[in-house]
């Protein structure tokens, strides 16, 4: 989704810089699960949120490449080892089969390491922060942990929720994801001074939200957008299911929602759903409430003057509305195609 940042030569030294510190900070410890992160952190990954760290960081005063210190390269493996710890988590509360693009962890050593291995990444993390030179952002760190578990409980306890407002929706995907990509963007905001954190935390959340808009709708079904994740099953009910559940009439609603109970996403239903949205305008709606959230995002970084750096963020805001854009052909062609 995001080649943009990759190949840009400069952030990719800054985040084999990042990577080295991760693995070194795994491989300091005997203990399986030391072992268990290691393989999965190779495994891939596009390490945006120590990029939107690095890249904050250099926004405010036009800092260049080469004043990257190392305490900013750990702030970055730390928010990185936080993100890893989550989806350690998620893959089991999600009953994730594969993770980037290998069996999960779950799935090769059980739930309960999995699990461990999560609490294990979560802990290097903190240790990072704690003997940082900027350790004074510990207490966003704790706050935005918080914040995560808060998200991801209330999406549990929204499942197969067929009544889930835009409002609460917005609440699930703020706290369980857009909020560490503030983290992110506000600490490499603090790192130069508090005047500088509020716009740019304010700048990676609304990234975030659309980021997880777009995953949410690559996910929706497993087809379309060819993810072969299909969030429904699970009963997360996404922005264009919202928009249709709330206009539905004459059975309609009761077959989609006789569909997920059943979980019966064959192609055919895939498709029927697909049908649905684009008939109104579900899809559309919700590219909509992505693009609007871009816009936000590239209004917060317009509050500093252009930079190298503001210029990559600016590359990565565009880069999602492209994705997105694509996201609405694959739904059309999707519909087009013969059964
Ligand atoms: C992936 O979302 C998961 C998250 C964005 C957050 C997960 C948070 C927790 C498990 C709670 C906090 C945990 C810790 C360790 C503090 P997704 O399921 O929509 O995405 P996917 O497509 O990557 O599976
Ligand atoms: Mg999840």
């Amino acid at each position: 989704m995001l080649y943009v940042l990759a190949k840009y030569p400069l952030l990719k030294d800054v985040i084999d810089r990042c990577n080295q510190v991760v693995v070194d900070t795994l491989q300091q410890n005997t203990i399986q699960e030391a072992n268990i992160a290691l393989e999965s952190f190779n495994n891939g990954g596009k390490r945006l949120r120590p990029m939107l760290l690095i890249l904050s960081s250099m926004v405010p005063g036009h800092r260049s490449f080469e004043e990257i210190d190392s305490s900013l390269i750990e702030l970055a493996g730390a928010v990185e080892l936080v993100h890893l710890a989550t989806l350690f988590h998620d893959d089991v509360i999600d009953e994730v089969e594969d993770r980037r693009t290998k069996v999960s962890a779950r799935v090769k050593y059980g739930n309960y390491a999995s699990i461990l291995t999560g609490d294990f990444a979560l802990a290097e993390a903190l240790e990072l922060v704690q003997r940082n030179k900027h350790s004074e952002t510990m207490p966003e760190f704790i706050r935005t942990l918080r914040v995560l578990v808060r998200g991801e409980s209330l999406e549990t306890a929204h499942k197969f929720d067929y009544d889930l407002s835009k409002a609460q929706y917005y609440d699930i995907i703020s706290e369980k994801s857009a909020s560490l990509f503030a983290l992110s963007c506000k600490v490499g905001g603090m790192t130069r001074g508090f005047q500088y954190s509020d716009t740019l935390g304010h700048f990676g959340w609304s990234l975030g939200m659309a980021f997880q808009m777009i995953d949410d709708l690559d996910d929706m079904l497993s087809t379309p957008n060819h993810s072969n994740d299909c969030d429904l099953e699970n009963g997360y009910i996404c922005l264009p299911l919202i928009h249709l559940l709330d206009r539905l009439k004459d059975g309609y609603r009761e077959s989609l929602v006789d569909i997920i109970n059943r979980a019966d996403f064959s192609r055919q239903n895939e498709r029927f759903i697909v049908s649905l949205c684009l008939e109104h305008d579900a899809i559309n709606q919700t590219r909509g409430e992505i693009h609007k959230h871009l816009l936000r995002a590239r209004e917060s970084l317009e509050r500093f003057d252009p930079s190298e750096a503001r210029g990559l963020l600016e590359q990565v805001v565009d880069a999602l509305d492209v994705y997105s854009q694509n996201q609405v052909e694959n739904f059309n062609s999707f519909a087009q195609t013969a059964s």
